[in-house]
């Protein structure tokens, strides 16, 4: 078959060559997402709530997972480094990831259940979401620390997931051995204490993360100047908020650069914020600069967005040549 375009050039920077050269290491907290499909036909006797009948399943890597499903489909070599249980939770994302040839290194704490959120949905209605999640042991997150270090000369680029369920409890060791290291961090925040990212290349949170941050803003001159002061204090190369279907925006040296959104259809927006870090993190580890990463990786949100559930970019879809006005 004829690629689309292997030009990196006329795809806005994006081969699949090229990416293939790229060694990405994702770490952070891993989650399946469970779907569980149904009929309901009667309330119970039991309560009065739906008896829902299964009749079929679907599971996704998510959080951390997604990120790197993410990085391996557009072509870069991907390892994932995260804590799971001892559970068939544990064993369906580890099945899920070497299928999307994500190279996982799992460190396995008997103590917790990996953590699952499982929606129940009867007559196309989500309705009950359950969550399974508890935070792992110290002595699971240190031997992931060391597991970490010993990783680091083999990759190009890190990428720290946090979806705030435990397993970045040693960030700021990783953010410090990745710099001396050379090798830049990427961040996906959560929480209201960034003081544990400082130091990282560069931080990702979307809007609402970086308000629960930085507090609200009136227009474009009040954001860049929240953004800016919280990208001195913690010392980044750079801050990009994505701004849903305001596009992103990166803060850095030079100033605020803005991108609007690529997407023409928008079916669902769910895990773009992963697409956006691991389309920045395979670019990057393949030696793109920062600016045209970023142009990548709006690109790929504005494909994922027009894909249902947490869903990944393939290269043929960036490589397509870019239209005029994209
Ligand atoms: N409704 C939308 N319309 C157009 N583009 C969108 C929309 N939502 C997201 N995007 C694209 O995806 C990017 C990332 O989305 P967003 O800012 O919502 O991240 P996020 O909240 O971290 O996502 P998630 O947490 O679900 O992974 C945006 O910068 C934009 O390019
Ligand atoms: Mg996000």
């Amino acid at each position: 078959m004829k690629k689309a375009c292997a030009n990196p050039a006329a795809s806005g920077g994006y081969s699949r060559e090229r990416a293939s050269t790229g060694r990405v290491l994702v770490v952070g907290d891993v989650m399946l997402d469970r779907y569980w499909f149904g009929t309901v036909d009667r309330i119970s006797p039991e309560a009065p709530v739906p008896v829902v009948r299964i009749e079929r399943s679907e599971e996704r890597p998510g959080g951390a997972a997604n990120v790197a499903r993410n990085a391996a489909s557009l072509g870069a070599r991907t390892r994932l480094l995260c804590v799971v249980g001892d559970d068939e939770a544990g064993v369906a994302l580890e099945r899920l990831l070497s299928a999307e040839r994500v190279v996982a290194d799992m460190h396995c704490d008997p103590s917790i259940s990996t953590t699952v959120k499982l929606r129940v949905i009867g007559r196309q209605q989500q309705l009950m979401r359950i969550d399974f999640e508890t935070l792992p042991s110290h002595e699971v997150l240190a031997a992931k620390l060391a597991a970490f270090e010993e990783a680091l000369p083999d990759v190009d680029v890190v990428i720290l997931s946090d979806y705030a369920k435990g397993g970045l409890a040693h960030i700021e060791r990783m953010i410090a051995a990745a710099r001396t290291a050379g090798k830049p961090v990427l961040v996906d925040p959560k929480g209201d204490d960034y003081r544990r990212y400082r130091g990282a290349t560069l931080l990702t949170p979307n809007r609402s993360e970086f308000r629960q941050v930085a507090g609200n803003w009136a227009d474009d001159a009040q954001l860049a100047a929240k953004a800016q002061r919280l990208r001195e204090e913690l010392g980044l190369e750079g801050l990009l908020v994505t701004r849903s279907e305001e596009g992103m925006t990166l803060f850095d040296a030079a100033g605020m650069h803005h991108q609007p959104t690529h997407a023409r259809e928008v079916y669902d927006v769910s895990g773009a914020g992963d697409t956006v870090i691991a389309a920045i993190g395979v670019m990057l580890a393949c030696g793109t600069p920062m600016a045209e990463a970023i142009g990548v990786a709006n690109r790929a949100a504005g494909i994922v967005v027009g894909k249902l559930g947490t869903a990944v970019v393939h290269p043929e879809e960036l490589e397509a040549p870019t239209q005029q006005g994209d």
